[in-house]
Protein backbone atom coordinates (compact mmCIF):
# COMPACT_ATOMS: atom_id res chain seq x y z
CA UNK A 1 0.00 0.00 0.00
CA UNK A 2 1.38 3.40 -0.90
CA UNK A 3 0.22 5.77 1.78
CA UNK A 4 0.27 9.74 1.22
CA UNK A 5 0.00 11.63 4.69
CA UNK A 6 -1.14 15.65 4.46
CA UNK A 7 -1.58 18.14 7.11
CA UNK A 8 -4.78 18.89 5.66
CA UNK A 9 -8.42 17.45 4.85
CA UNK A 10 -8.71 20.21 1.55
CA UNK A 11 -4.87 18.63 0.54
CA UNK A 12 -6.25 15.04 0.70
CA UNK A 13 -8.99 15.79 -1.57
CA UNK A 14 -6.71 17.79 -4.28
CA UNK A 15 -4.31 15.20 -4.15
CA UNK A 16 -6.91 12.82 -4.64
CA UNK A 17 -8.63 14.86 -7.44
CA UNK A 18 -5.27 15.06 -9.33
CA UNK A 19 -4.60 11.66 -9.40
CA UNK A 20 -8.65 11.25 -10.92
CA UNK A 21 -7.86 13.80 -13.93
CA UNK A 22 -4.11 12.30 -14.21
CA UNK A 23 -6.30 9.32 -15.40
CA UNK A 24 -9.11 11.32 -17.34
CA UNK A 25 -6.09 12.78 -19.48
CA UNK A 26 -4.19 9.94 -19.75
CA UNK A 27 -7.34 7.50 -20.82
CA UNK A 28 -10.42 9.74 -21.56
CA UNK A 29 -12.24 6.36 -21.98
CA UNK A 30 -11.72 5.05 -18.83
CA UNK A 31 -14.05 3.66 -16.10
CA UNK A 32 -14.01 4.95 -12.52
CA UNK A 33 -15.88 3.80 -9.51
CA UNK A 34 -17.38 5.90 -7.31
CA UNK A 35 -17.75 6.79 -3.78
CA UNK A 36 -20.43 8.98 -1.69
CA UNK A 37 -19.94 9.78 1.93
CA UNK A 38 -19.18 13.35 3.18
CA UNK A 39 -15.27 12.82 2.46
CA UNK A 40 -15.32 13.02 -1.34
CA UNK A 41 -17.47 16.02 -1.39
CA UNK A 42 -14.24 18.04 -2.10
CA UNK A 43 -12.83 16.08 -4.52
CA UNK A 44 -15.78 16.19 -6.71
CA UNK A 45 -15.91 19.81 -6.34
CA UNK A 46 -12.25 20.31 -7.51
CA UNK A 47 -13.19 17.83 -10.68
CA UNK A 48 -15.66 20.48 -11.46
CA UNK A 49 -13.73 22.96 -11.08
CA UNK A 50 -11.31 21.10 -13.44
CA UNK A 51 -14.06 20.81 -15.81
CA UNK A 52 -15.35 24.52 -15.91
CA UNK A 53 -12.18 26.22 -15.92
CA UNK A 54 -9.61 23.46 -17.49
CA UNK A 55 -12.21 21.59 -19.61
CA UNK A 56 -11.34 18.63 -18.29
CA UNK A 57 -13.45 16.04 -20.42
CA UNK A 58 -16.10 13.36 -18.96
CA UNK A 59 -17.44 12.92 -22.29
CA UNK A 60 -15.83 9.32 -22.83
CA UNK A 61 -15.92 8.26 -18.90
CA UNK A 62 -18.03 5.45 -17.37
CA UNK A 63 -18.95 5.19 -13.77
CA UNK A 64 -20.05 2.73 -11.38
CA UNK A 65 -20.95 3.42 -8.12
CA UNK A 66 -20.01 1.45 -5.15
CA UNK A 67 -23.11 1.16 -3.26
CA UNK A 68 -27.07 2.64 -2.61
CA UNK A 69 -29.75 2.46 -0.28
CA UNK A 70 -32.56 -0.23 -0.62
CA UNK A 71 -36.18 0.96 -1.13
CA UNK A 72 -35.30 4.76 -1.71
CA UNK A 73 -36.43 5.93 -4.79
CA UNK A 74 -33.64 7.75 -6.88
CA UNK A 75 -35.12 11.46 -6.40
CA UNK A 76 -34.80 10.70 -2.30
CA UNK A 77 -32.48 13.42 -0.94
CA UNK A 78 -30.37 10.81 0.60
CA UNK A 79 -30.24 8.26 -2.33
CA UNK A 80 -26.86 7.62 -3.38
CA UNK A 81 -28.40 8.86 -6.88
CA UNK A 82 -29.41 11.97 -5.88
CA UNK A 83 -26.24 12.86 -3.85
CA UNK A 84 -24.09 12.02 -7.63
CA UNK A 85 -26.57 14.24 -9.68
CA UNK A 86 -25.93 17.24 -7.75
CA UNK A 87 -22.50 16.47 -6.35
CA UNK A 88 -21.23 15.40 -9.68
CA UNK A 89 -23.16 14.52 -12.65
CA UNK A 90 -25.18 17.91 -13.42
CA UNK A 91 -21.70 19.59 -13.39
CA UNK A 92 -19.87 17.91 -16.03
CA UNK A 93 -20.32 16.55 -19.58
CA UNK A 94 -20.69 12.92 -18.49
CA UNK A 95 -23.51 11.23 -20.77
CA UNK A 96 -25.86 9.98 -17.83
CA UNK A 97 -26.64 6.74 -19.55
CA UNK A 98 -22.64 6.18 -19.21
CA UNK A 99 -23.14 6.14 -15.71
CA UNK A 100 -24.40 2.96 -13.25
CA UNK A 101 -25.57 3.07 -9.58
CA UNK A 102 -27.08 0.13 -8.37
CA UNK A 103 -30.64 0.31 -8.03
CA UNK A 104 -31.78 -0.38 -4.30
CA UNK A 105 -35.48 0.63 -5.76
CA UNK A 106 -34.98 -2.36 -8.32
CA UNK A 107 -38.01 -5.41 -7.99
CA UNK A 108 -35.77 -8.07 -8.19
CA UNK A 109 -32.50 -7.23 -6.13
CA UNK A 110 -31.08 -10.18 -6.76
CA UNK A 111 -31.02 -9.94 -10.25
CA UNK A 112 -29.86 -6.69 -10.41
CA UNK A 113 -26.92 -7.23 -8.10
CA UNK A 114 -25.70 -10.04 -11.02
CA UNK A 115 -26.53 -7.43 -13.90
CA UNK A 116 -24.48 -4.98 -11.93
CA UNK A 117 -21.30 -7.35 -12.00
CA UNK A 118 -22.35 -8.06 -15.36
CA UNK A 119 -21.86 -4.61 -16.45
CA UNK A 120 -18.47 -3.45 -15.02
CA UNK A 121 -16.93 -7.01 -16.92
CA UNK A 122 -18.69 -5.56 -20.34
CA UNK A 123 -17.15 -1.95 -19.66
CA UNK A 124 -13.70 -3.42 -19.42
CA UNK A 125 -13.64 -3.56 -15.50
CA UNK A 126 -12.61 0.01 -13.27
CA UNK A 127 -9.46 1.61 -14.07
CA UNK A 128 -9.49 3.45 -10.53
CA UNK A 129 -11.84 2.81 -7.65
CA UNK A 130 -12.56 5.64 -5.40
CA UNK A 131 -13.08 4.71 -1.46
CA UNK A 132 -13.41 6.06 1.81
CA UNK A 133 -13.89 4.19 4.79
CA UNK A 134 -16.79 3.58 7.47
CA UNK A 135 -14.78 4.50 11.04
CA UNK A 136 -15.56 0.29 11.70
CA UNK A 137 -13.34 -0.26 8.75
CA UNK A 138 -15.81 -0.65 6.07
CA UNK A 139 -15.66 0.16 2.56
CA UNK A 140 -18.77 0.57 0.37
CA UNK A 141 -21.12 -1.22 2.31
CA UNK A 142 -19.18 -4.31 3.37
CA UNK A 143 -19.27 -4.32 7.02
CA UNK A 144 -17.41 -6.00 9.24
CA UNK A 145 -17.27 -9.84 9.32
CA UNK A 146 -18.63 -9.63 5.76
CA UNK A 147 -16.73 -12.08 2.94
CA UNK A 148 -13.43 -10.97 2.26
CA UNK A 149 -14.32 -12.61 -1.47
CA UNK A 150 -17.95 -10.81 -1.62
CA UNK A 151 -19.71 -9.35 -5.28
CA UNK A 152 -22.20 -7.18 -5.56
CA UNK A 153 -25.24 -7.98 -2.99
CA UNK A 154 -27.85 -6.57 -0.75
CA UNK A 155 -26.29 -6.39 2.93
CA UNK A 156 -27.42 -5.16 6.37
CA UNK A 157 -26.00 -2.16 7.66
CA UNK A 158 -24.45 -2.77 11.40
CA UNK A 159 -25.77 -0.30 14.19
CA UNK A 160 -22.61 1.26 14.14
CA UNK A 161 -22.82 2.93 10.60
CA UNK A 162 -26.39 3.64 10.91
CA UNK A 163 -25.24 5.95 14.36
CA UNK A 164 -22.59 7.52 11.84
CA UNK A 165 -24.66 8.27 9.14
CA UNK A 166 -28.80 8.78 11.41
CA UNK A 167 -27.88 12.15 11.03
CA UNK A 168 -27.97 12.11 7.24
CA UNK A 169 -31.51 11.45 7.88
CA UNK A 170 -34.00 14.01 8.77
CA UNK A 171 -36.66 11.44 9.69
CA UNK A 172 -34.97 8.54 11.35
CA UNK A 173 -37.80 5.95 10.21
CA UNK A 174 -36.81 6.82 6.62
CA UNK A 175 -33.25 5.74 7.02
CA UNK A 176 -32.57 2.08 5.45
CA UNK A 177 -31.28 -0.65 7.05
CA UNK A 178 -30.40 -2.38 3.98
CA UNK A 179 -28.54 -1.53 0.68
CA UNK A 180 -26.95 -3.08 -2.40
CA UNK A 181 -22.94 -2.60 -2.26
CA UNK A 182 -20.04 -3.78 -4.79
CA UNK A 183 -18.51 -6.73 -2.65
CA UNK A 184 -14.95 -6.67 -1.37
CA UNK A 185 -14.13 -9.25 -4.06
CA UNK A 186 -15.31 -6.73 -6.73
CA UNK A 187 -13.61 -3.96 -5.38
CA UNK A 188 -10.51 -5.87 -5.53
CA UNK A 189 -10.66 -6.51 -9.42
CA UNK A 190 -10.02 -2.60 -9.67
CA UNK A 191 -7.23 -1.67 -11.13
CA UNK A 192 -6.44 1.19 -8.97
CA UNK A 193 -8.00 1.66 -5.21
CA UNK A 194 -7.46 5.55 -4.00
CA UNK A 195 -8.77 5.55 -0.49
CA UNK A 196 -9.61 8.81 0.94
CA UNK A 197 -9.83 9.33 5.27
CA UNK A 198 -10.25 12.59 7.25
CA UNK A 199 -10.77 13.53 10.64
CA UNK A 200 -9.72 11.62 14.08
CA UNK A 201 -12.75 9.73 14.05
CA UNK A 202 -11.20 7.49 11.10
CA UNK A 203 -8.08 7.31 12.66
CA UNK A 204 -8.57 3.56 14.23
CA UNK A 205 -10.30 1.98 11.01
CA UNK A 206 -7.29 3.94 9.01
CA UNK A 207 -4.70 1.73 11.35
CA UNK A 208 -6.44 -1.08 11.14
CA UNK A 209 -6.55 -1.16 7.40
CA UNK A 210 -2.69 -0.35 7.16
CA UNK A 211 -0.94 -1.49 9.55
CA UNK A 212 -3.70 -4.73 11.13
CA UNK A 213 -3.70 -8.25 10.29
CA UNK A 214 -5.90 -9.06 7.26
CA UNK A 215 -8.81 -9.60 8.73
CA UNK A 216 -13.28 -9.68 8.01
CA UNK A 217 -13.13 -7.25 10.90
CA UNK A 218 -11.88 -4.72 8.92
CA UNK A 219 -13.23 -5.32 5.68
CA UNK A 220 -10.62 -2.37 4.29
CA UNK A 221 -7.65 -4.44 5.46
CA UNK A 222 -8.18 -6.49 2.37
CA UNK A 223 -7.10 -4.28 0.72
CA UNK A 224 -3.43 -5.06 1.41
CA UNK A 225 -4.03 -7.87 -0.99
CA UNK A 226 -4.55 -5.37 -3.85
CA UNK A 227 -1.50 -4.88 -6.23
CA UNK A 228 -2.24 -1.07 -6.41
CA UNK A 229 -3.80 1.49 -3.80
CA UNK A 230 -3.24 4.41 -2.79
CA UNK A 231 -4.36 5.78 0.61
CA UNK A 232 -4.19 9.38 1.51
CA UNK A 233 -4.74 11.02 4.78
CA UNK A 234 -4.73 14.29 6.78
CA UNK A 235 -2.53 14.21 10.17
CA UNK A 236 -5.63 13.36 12.36
CA UNK A 237 -7.03 10.31 10.68
CA UNK A 238 -3.28 9.20 10.06
CA UNK A 239 -2.67 10.09 14.20
CA UNK A 240 -2.71 6.27 15.13
CA UNK A 241 -0.38 4.60 12.64
CA UNK A 242 2.50 3.13 14.05
CA UNK A 243 4.78 4.12 11.00
CA UNK A 244 4.32 7.49 9.63
CA UNK A 245 8.21 8.42 9.08
CA UNK A 246 8.48 5.17 6.90
CA UNK A 247 5.34 6.29 4.91
CA UNK A 248 7.04 9.73 4.40
CA UNK A 249 10.38 8.32 4.30
CA UNK A 250 8.81 6.06 1.06
CA UNK A 251 7.20 9.14 -0.49
CA UNK A 252 10.23 10.89 -0.93
CA UNK A 253 12.26 7.98 -2.32
CA UNK A 254 9.67 8.04 -5.26
CA UNK A 255 11.16 8.12 -8.20
CA UNK A 256 10.29 11.30 -10.77
CA UNK A 257 7.72 8.74 -12.67
CA UNK A 258 6.18 7.31 -9.07
CA UNK A 259 5.08 10.65 -8.35
CA UNK A 260 1.69 11.97 -8.44
CA UNK A 261 1.58 15.52 -10.04
C1 LIG B 1 -20.75 5.44 3.84
C2 LIG B 1 -20.55 4.89 2.42
C3 LIG B 1 -19.11 4.60 2.16
C4 LIG B 1 -18.31 5.73 2.75
C5 LIG B 1 -18.34 5.65 4.25
C6 LIG B 1 -17.74 6.84 4.96
O1 LIG B 1 -21.73 4.87 4.59
N1 LIG B 1 -21.30 3.74 2.03
O2 LIG B 1 -18.88 4.44 0.77
O3 LIG B 1 -16.98 5.67 2.33
O4 LIG B 1 -19.63 5.34 4.69
O5 LIG B 1 -18.57 7.93 4.87
P1 LIG B 1 -18.07 9.42 5.17
O6 LIG B 1 -17.17 9.78 4.05
O7 LIG B 1 -19.33 10.23 5.17
O8 LIG B 1 -17.39 9.38 6.47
Amino acid sequence: MEVLIRDTADEVSLLGSQIVAQLLRRKPRCVLGLATGRTPLRLYGELIRLHQTEKLNFSQVVTFNLDEYVGLPPDHPQSYHHYMRENLFRHVNIPLESTHIPDGYSADLRHHCKEYEQAIINAGGIDLQLLGIGSNGHIGFNEPTGSLRSRTWIKILSEKTLRDNASNFSNPDEQPRHVVTMGIGTILEARHCVVLACGSQKSNAVKEMIEGPVSSMCPASALQLHPRVTVIVDTPAAARLDHPEHYRWIEQHKLDWQKYP
